[in-house]
Protein backbone atom coordinates (compact mmCIF):
# COMPACT_ATOMS: atom_id res chain seq x y z
CA UNK A 1 0.00 0.00 0.00
CA UNK A 2 1.15 3.59 -0.30
CA UNK A 3 -1.56 4.64 1.85
CA UNK A 4 -0.89 5.26 5.70
CA UNK A 5 -3.20 5.16 8.28
CA UNK A 6 -2.75 6.50 11.63
CA UNK A 7 -4.83 4.09 13.68
CA UNK A 8 -6.02 5.15 16.82
CA UNK A 9 -8.47 2.31 17.28
CA UNK A 10 -11.08 5.00 18.30
CA UNK A 11 -14.32 5.29 16.31
CA UNK A 12 -13.57 7.22 13.37
CA UNK A 13 -9.95 6.32 12.33
CA UNK A 14 -11.84 2.92 12.31
CA UNK A 15 -14.32 4.61 10.44
CA UNK A 16 -11.74 5.93 7.84
CA UNK A 17 -10.13 2.32 7.49
CA UNK A 18 -13.23 1.36 6.39
CA UNK A 19 -13.55 4.08 4.24
CA UNK A 20 -10.36 3.71 2.29
CA UNK A 21 -11.04 -0.30 1.88
CA UNK A 22 -14.73 0.26 0.29
CA UNK A 23 -12.92 2.90 -2.01
CA UNK A 24 -10.88 0.53 -2.80
CA UNK A 25 -7.47 2.54 -1.33
CA UNK A 26 -4.97 -0.01 -0.27
CA UNK A 27 -3.84 1.35 3.13
CA UNK A 28 -1.83 0.11 5.95
CA UNK A 29 -2.64 0.92 9.38
CA UNK A 30 -0.19 1.70 11.74
CA UNK A 31 -0.53 1.70 15.23
CA UNK A 32 1.22 2.99 18.03
CA UNK A 33 1.78 2.31 21.51
CA UNK A 34 1.90 5.87 22.79
CA UNK A 35 0.19 4.29 26.47
CA UNK A 36 -3.12 4.93 25.58
CA UNK A 37 -4.23 1.15 27.10
CA UNK A 38 -2.79 -1.71 27.95
CA UNK A 39 -0.67 -3.67 25.59
CA UNK A 40 -3.74 -6.17 25.38
CA UNK A 41 -6.26 -3.97 24.02
CA UNK A 42 -3.88 -2.79 21.27
CA UNK A 43 -3.34 -6.12 20.53
CA UNK A 44 -6.89 -7.12 20.04
CA UNK A 45 -7.25 -3.99 17.74
CA UNK A 46 -4.41 -5.23 15.52
CA UNK A 47 -6.29 -9.02 15.58
CA UNK A 48 -9.76 -7.39 14.70
CA UNK A 49 -8.24 -5.22 11.89
CA UNK A 50 -5.96 -8.03 10.47
CA UNK A 51 -9.13 -9.75 10.24
CA UNK A 52 -11.00 -7.89 8.26
CA UNK A 53 -8.24 -8.64 5.99
CA UNK A 54 -6.20 -4.95 6.81
CA UNK A 55 -2.27 -4.33 7.07
CA UNK A 56 -1.23 -3.76 10.21
CA UNK A 57 2.18 -2.58 11.55
CA UNK A 58 2.37 -2.08 15.17
CA UNK A 59 4.51 0.45 16.95
CA UNK A 60 6.05 1.18 20.25
CA UNK A 61 6.30 4.56 20.70
CA UNK A 62 5.96 4.66 24.89
CA UNK A 63 10.02 6.06 24.91
CA UNK A 64 9.37 9.03 22.51
CA UNK A 65 5.73 9.56 24.29
CA UNK A 66 7.34 9.80 27.32
CA UNK A 67 10.09 12.01 26.42
CA UNK A 68 7.30 14.63 25.31
CA UNK A 69 5.50 14.04 28.65
CA UNK A 70 8.60 14.82 30.39
CA UNK A 71 9.29 18.03 28.29
CA UNK A 72 5.38 19.40 28.87
CA UNK A 73 6.69 18.92 32.65
CA UNK A 74 9.78 20.88 32.43
CA UNK A 75 8.50 23.70 30.49
CA UNK A 76 4.55 23.56 32.11
CA UNK A 77 3.69 23.69 28.46
CA UNK A 78 0.26 23.86 29.16
CA UNK A 79 -2.90 25.98 27.29
CA UNK A 80 -5.59 27.77 28.79
CA UNK A 81 -7.01 26.48 31.90
CA UNK A 82 -4.02 24.53 32.71
CA UNK A 83 -5.08 21.49 30.18
CA UNK A 84 -1.62 20.18 29.70
CA UNK A 85 -1.69 19.54 25.76
CA UNK A 86 -1.40 15.50 26.31
CA UNK A 87 -3.20 15.11 23.02
CA UNK A 88 -1.40 17.82 21.16
CA UNK A 89 1.82 16.17 22.68
CA UNK A 90 0.99 12.94 21.21
CA UNK A 91 0.01 14.16 17.76
CA UNK A 92 3.96 16.05 17.76
CA UNK A 93 5.46 12.46 18.34
CA UNK A 94 2.73 10.05 16.27
CA UNK A 95 3.83 12.25 13.10
CA UNK A 96 7.60 12.86 14.40
CA UNK A 97 8.11 9.27 14.24
CA UNK A 98 5.93 7.29 11.65
CA UNK A 99 5.70 9.48 8.84
CA UNK A 100 9.45 8.80 8.50
CA UNK A 101 8.45 4.75 8.64
CA UNK A 102 5.78 5.65 6.34
CA UNK A 103 8.04 7.07 3.97
CA UNK A 104 10.42 4.47 4.27
CA UNK A 105 8.02 1.88 3.90
CA UNK A 106 7.12 3.46 0.63
CA UNK A 107 4.11 5.21 1.64
CA UNK A 108 3.34 8.54 -0.93
CA UNK A 109 0.00 9.61 1.24
CA UNK A 110 -0.89 9.63 5.01
CA UNK A 111 -4.27 9.52 6.39
CA UNK A 112 -5.93 10.17 9.91
CA UNK A 113 -9.04 10.14 11.18
CA UNK A 114 -9.38 13.17 13.23
CA UNK A 115 -12.66 15.00 12.18
CA UNK A 116 -13.52 18.78 11.24
CA UNK A 117 -13.19 21.90 12.68
CA UNK A 118 -10.74 20.24 15.80
CA UNK A 119 -7.01 21.17 16.39
CA UNK A 120 -5.84 17.66 14.85
CA UNK A 121 -6.60 18.39 11.64
CA UNK A 122 -4.52 21.66 12.03
CA UNK A 123 -1.26 19.54 13.97
CA UNK A 124 -1.07 17.27 11.39
CA UNK A 125 -0.88 19.58 8.41
CA UNK A 126 1.65 21.47 9.97
CA UNK A 127 3.69 18.54 11.28
CA UNK A 128 3.24 16.68 7.83
CA UNK A 129 4.49 19.89 5.92
CA UNK A 130 7.06 19.98 7.80
CA UNK A 131 8.56 17.05 8.67
CA UNK A 132 7.29 14.95 5.32
CA UNK A 133 6.48 18.03 2.95
CA UNK A 134 6.77 15.42 -0.13
CA UNK A 135 4.04 12.98 1.27
CA UNK A 136 0.50 14.41 0.16
CA UNK A 137 -2.09 14.23 2.77
CA UNK A 138 -5.98 13.09 2.66
CA UNK A 139 -8.61 14.24 5.53
CA UNK A 140 -11.72 12.22 5.05
CA UNK A 141 -13.47 14.19 7.32
CA UNK A 142 -13.36 17.14 4.77
CA UNK A 143 -14.72 15.01 1.80
CA UNK A 144 -17.95 14.96 1.09
CA UNK A 145 -18.05 11.47 -0.49
CA UNK A 146 -17.13 10.44 2.97
CA UNK A 147 -19.08 12.06 4.98
CA UNK A 148 -21.88 10.93 3.25
CA UNK A 149 -21.14 7.14 3.89
CA UNK A 150 -20.57 8.30 7.26
CA UNK A 151 -23.02 11.00 8.06
CA UNK A 152 -22.66 10.53 12.39
CA UNK A 153 -21.03 8.81 14.73
CA UNK A 154 -24.07 6.32 14.43
CA UNK A 155 -23.18 4.88 10.80
CA UNK A 156 -19.60 4.83 11.61
CA UNK A 157 -20.60 2.32 15.00
CA UNK A 158 -22.51 0.27 12.47
CA UNK A 159 -19.48 -0.07 10.53
CA UNK A 160 -17.86 -1.15 13.20
CA UNK A 161 -19.44 -3.62 14.62
CA UNK A 162 -20.09 -5.20 10.59
CA UNK A 163 -16.55 -5.48 10.11
CA UNK A 164 -16.08 -6.76 14.02
CA UNK A 165 -13.25 -4.69 14.48
CA UNK A 166 -12.46 -3.85 17.90
CA UNK A 167 -13.26 -0.38 19.66
CA UNK A 168 -11.34 1.61 22.08
CA UNK A 169 -13.32 1.41 25.37
CA UNK A 170 -13.24 5.25 25.71
CA UNK A 171 -14.84 5.65 22.37
CA UNK A 172 -19.23 4.87 21.47
CA UNK A 173 -21.67 7.22 19.18
CA UNK A 174 -21.74 9.85 21.91
CA UNK A 175 -17.88 9.67 23.52
CA UNK A 176 -14.57 10.54 22.37
CA UNK A 177 -11.26 9.67 24.27
CA UNK A 178 -8.18 10.38 23.32
CA UNK A 179 -5.68 9.06 25.45
CA UNK A 180 -1.84 8.77 25.96
CA UNK A 181 0.62 8.26 28.59
CA UNK A 182 0.76 11.88 29.41
CA UNK A 183 -2.83 12.09 29.91
CA UNK A 184 -6.19 11.85 28.39
CA UNK A 185 -8.93 14.20 27.06
CA UNK A 186 -13.01 13.39 26.90
CA UNK A 187 -15.26 15.12 24.52
CA UNK A 188 -19.13 14.37 24.12
CA UNK A 189 -22.27 16.31 22.89
CA UNK A 190 -23.48 16.46 26.85
CA UNK A 191 -20.11 17.71 28.11
CA UNK A 192 -19.88 19.93 25.82
CA UNK A 193 -22.99 22.07 26.93
CA UNK A 194 -21.66 24.13 30.18
CA UNK A 195 -24.98 23.08 31.88
CA UNK A 196 -23.75 19.26 32.27
CA UNK A 197 -21.81 18.97 35.82
CA UNK A 198 -18.45 17.17 35.30
CA UNK A 199 -19.35 14.78 37.30
CA UNK A 200 -21.02 13.14 34.29
CA UNK A 201 -17.54 11.96 33.01
CA UNK A 202 -16.45 8.21 33.10
CA UNK A 203 -12.77 8.74 33.87
CA UNK A 204 -10.73 6.99 31.70
CA UNK A 205 -8.03 6.01 34.76
CA UNK A 206 -8.88 8.16 37.90
CA UNK A 207 -11.11 8.12 41.07
CA UNK A 208 -12.66 11.30 41.88
CA UNK A 209 -11.63 12.56 45.17
CA UNK A 210 -14.68 11.45 46.83
CA UNK A 211 -13.63 7.75 46.03
CA UNK A 212 -10.22 8.15 46.69
CA UNK A 213 -8.52 5.88 49.80
CA UNK A 214 -9.31 7.98 53.11
CA UNK A 215 -5.71 7.09 54.19
CA UNK A 216 -2.90 10.07 52.44
CA UNK A 217 0.43 8.50 50.59
CA UNK A 218 3.39 10.01 50.61
CA UNK A 219 5.62 10.39 47.50
CA UNK A 220 9.20 11.62 47.49
CA UNK A 221 9.90 13.25 43.55
CA UNK A 222 13.69 13.73 42.97
CA UNK A 223 14.63 16.43 40.21
CA UNK A 224 18.06 16.37 38.33
CA UNK A 225 19.23 18.98 36.17
CA UNK A 226 16.01 19.88 35.55
CA UNK A 227 14.20 16.76 34.91
CA UNK A 228 12.15 13.91 37.00
CA UNK A 229 14.91 11.37 38.05
CA UNK A 230 12.67 9.43 40.70
CA UNK A 231 9.59 8.90 41.72
CA UNK A 232 9.18 6.53 44.76
CA UNK A 233 11.81 4.36 43.21
CA UNK A 234 11.28 4.04 39.88
CA UNK A 235 14.09 5.36 38.25
CA UNK A 236 15.22 7.99 35.75
CA UNK A 237 13.50 6.36 32.62
CA UNK A 238 10.20 8.63 32.14
CA UNK A 239 7.92 5.46 30.94
CA UNK A 240 8.24 3.73 34.74
CA UNK A 241 8.28 7.12 36.97
CA UNK A 242 5.13 8.30 34.14
CA UNK A 243 3.66 5.53 34.65
CA UNK A 244 3.79 5.40 38.47
CA UNK A 245 2.61 9.03 38.85
CA UNK A 246 0.01 8.12 36.61
CA UNK A 247 -0.68 5.49 39.23
CA UNK A 248 -0.39 7.22 42.29
CA UNK A 249 -2.28 10.40 41.06
CA UNK A 250 -5.22 8.44 39.46
CA UNK A 251 -5.85 6.57 42.66
CA UNK A 252 -6.47 9.43 44.98
CA UNK A 253 -8.36 11.61 42.72
CA UNK A 254 -5.53 14.05 41.43
CA UNK A 255 -6.31 14.34 38.07
CA UNK A 256 -8.58 16.55 36.46
CA UNK A 257 -8.87 19.80 34.52
CA UNK A 258 -12.18 20.72 33.38
CA UNK A 259 -11.62 24.01 31.07
CA UNK A 260 -13.37 26.33 28.62
CA UNK A 261 -10.89 26.54 26.12
CA UNK A 262 -10.10 28.26 22.88
CA UNK A 263 -8.92 26.39 19.58
CA UNK A 264 -7.04 26.74 16.93
CA UNK A 265 -10.02 27.90 14.87
CA UNK A 266 -11.19 30.44 17.43
CA UNK A 267 -14.26 28.20 18.32
CA UNK A 268 -14.72 28.34 22.37
CA UNK A 269 -15.76 24.85 23.52
CA UNK A 270 -15.37 22.61 26.85
CA UNK A 271 -12.70 20.17 27.45
CA UNK A 272 -12.19 17.75 29.78
CA UNK A 273 -8.74 16.38 30.46
CA UNK A 274 -7.70 13.74 33.07
CA UNK A 275 -3.52 13.84 33.99
CA UNK A 276 -3.03 12.21 37.15
CA UNK A 277 0.87 11.93 36.67
CA UNK A 278 1.49 15.30 35.45
CA UNK A 279 -1.03 17.02 38.14
CA UNK A 280 0.60 15.46 40.65
CA UNK A 281 4.67 16.02 39.18
CA UNK A 282 3.59 19.50 38.51
CA UNK A 283 3.78 20.48 42.20
CA UNK A 284 6.92 19.20 43.01
CA UNK A 285 8.25 20.71 39.90
CA UNK A 286 6.74 24.20 40.89
CA UNK A 287 8.67 23.85 44.37
CA UNK A 288 11.77 23.38 42.89
CA UNK A 289 11.37 26.40 40.14
CA UNK A 290 10.35 28.34 43.41
CA UNK A 291 13.39 27.45 45.00
CA UNK A 292 15.52 27.55 42.33
CA UNK A 293 14.67 30.59 40.39
CA UNK A 294 15.05 34.62 40.73
CA UNK A 295 12.74 36.93 40.29
CA UNK A 296 13.41 37.65 36.93
CA UNK A 297 14.44 34.33 36.28
CA UNK A 298 10.62 32.95 37.25
CA UNK A 299 9.03 35.90 35.29
CA UNK A 300 11.45 34.81 32.36
CA UNK A 301 10.58 30.99 33.06
CA UNK A 302 6.36 31.94 32.89
CA UNK A 303 6.30 33.93 29.64
CA UNK A 304 8.35 30.88 27.73
CA UNK A 305 6.05 28.73 29.58
CA UNK A 306 3.00 30.51 27.77
CA UNK A 307 4.62 30.43 24.57
CA UNK A 308 5.46 26.70 24.70
CA UNK A 309 1.72 25.82 26.06
CA UNK A 310 0.75 28.14 22.82
CA UNK A 311 3.37 26.08 20.93
CA UNK A 312 1.74 22.97 21.66
CA UNK A 313 -1.20 23.49 21.19
CA UNK A 314 -0.84 24.65 17.61
CA UNK A 315 1.35 22.26 16.34
CA UNK A 316 4.26 24.77 16.11
CA UNK A 317 6.61 23.13 18.48
CA UNK A 318 9.22 22.35 16.10
CA UNK A 319 9.17 25.91 15.01
CA UNK A 320 12.04 28.35 15.21
CA UNK A 321 10.19 30.65 17.89
CA UNK A 322 9.66 27.29 19.52
CA UNK A 323 12.95 26.07 19.64
CA UNK A 324 14.69 29.36 20.71
CA UNK A 325 11.91 29.33 23.27
CA UNK A 326 12.97 25.75 25.16
CA UNK A 327 16.73 26.66 24.65
CA UNK A 328 16.13 29.80 26.93
CA UNK A 329 14.43 27.88 29.60
CA UNK A 330 16.82 25.11 29.39
CA UNK A 331 19.19 27.60 30.43
CA UNK A 332 17.02 28.44 33.27
CA UNK A 333 16.15 25.34 34.71
CA UNK A 334 18.78 23.52 33.01
CA UNK A 335 20.59 22.62 36.46
CA UNK A 336 17.78 22.66 38.93
CA UNK A 337 17.53 20.12 41.42
CA UNK A 338 16.04 19.01 44.60
CA UNK A 339 13.97 16.65 46.65
CA UNK A 340 10.68 17.34 46.95
CA UNK A 341 8.06 15.31 49.38
CA UNK A 342 4.55 15.52 48.69
CA UNK A 343 1.53 13.99 50.18
CA UNK A 344 -1.25 13.42 48.07
CA UNK A 345 -5.09 12.36 49.61
CA UNK A 346 -8.45 12.90 47.90
CA UNK A 347 -7.71 15.19 45.08
CA UNK A 348 -5.01 17.81 47.33
CA UNK A 349 -1.16 17.55 46.74
CA UNK A 350 0.66 19.44 49.15
CA UNK A 351 4.46 19.92 49.53
CA UNK A 352 5.31 18.41 52.34
CA UNK A 353 8.80 19.49 52.53
CA UNK A 354 11.98 19.86 50.21
CA UNK A 355 16.05 18.85 50.28
CA UNK A 356 17.17 21.79 47.95
CA UNK A 357 20.45 20.88 45.93
CA UNK A 358 19.84 24.15 43.99
CA UNK A 359 18.98 27.05 45.34
CA UNK A 360 19.51 30.99 44.36
CA UNK A 361 17.61 32.08 47.15
CA UNK A 362 19.25 32.91 49.99
CA UNK A 363 17.22 31.96 52.54
CA UNK A 364 15.54 34.93 55.16
CA UNK A 365 16.03 33.33 59.05
CA UNK A 366 12.88 34.43 60.15
CA UNK A 367 12.71 37.82 62.57
CA UNK A 368 16.34 38.41 61.37
CA UNK A 369 15.59 40.51 58.54
CA UNK A 370 16.88 43.78 60.71
CA UNK A 371 13.30 45.79 59.88
CA UNK A 372 11.74 47.44 62.51
CA UNK A 373 9.22 44.96 63.60
CA UNK A 374 12.05 42.25 63.51
CA UNK A 375 13.01 43.59 67.43
CA UNK A 376 16.72 42.64 66.97
CA UNK A 377 18.13 44.84 63.73
CA UNK A 378 21.16 44.05 61.44
CA UNK A 379 20.40 40.97 60.88
CA UNK A 380 22.43 38.95 58.08
CA UNK A 381 19.70 39.03 55.26
N1 LIG B 1 -9.32 19.69 22.66
C1 LIG B 1 -8.17 18.87 22.88
C2 LIG B 1 -7.03 19.36 22.04
O1 LIG B 1 -7.24 20.02 21.08
C3 LIG B 1 -8.45 17.40 22.67
C4 LIG B 1 -8.80 16.95 21.29
C5 LIG B 1 -8.99 15.44 21.05
N2 LIG B 1 -9.87 14.85 21.95
C6 LIG B 1 -10.69 13.81 21.73
N3 LIG B 1 -11.43 13.39 22.71
N4 LIG B 1 -10.76 13.22 20.59
O2 LIG B 1 -5.90 19.09 22.32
Amino acid sequence: PTTGLFQSGGLSSLAVGVWLRETSTPARHYIADIGQSDPAELQELATSLRHSGAEVVTVDLRAPMAEVASDLLRYRARHDGGYWNTTGASRLVLTSELLPRMRADGCETFVHGCVGGGNDQRRFARYGAQLAPEMSRVEPWTDHRALGRFPDRAAMMKAVADHGLRLDRGSSADRSTDANLAGASHESAELEDLETPVTRLRPRWSAWPHEAPPEPQTVTVVVRDGRIADVDGSGPDPVEWMALANTIGARHGVWLRDVVERRIVGTVCRGIYESPGLELLERAWTRVLQAGLDAAGRELYDRLSAVLGAAMYEGRWLEPAARAAREAADRLVGDLSGTVTLSVHRGVVRPEGMKVASHVVRQTRFGSGGNRWSGEGGGDA
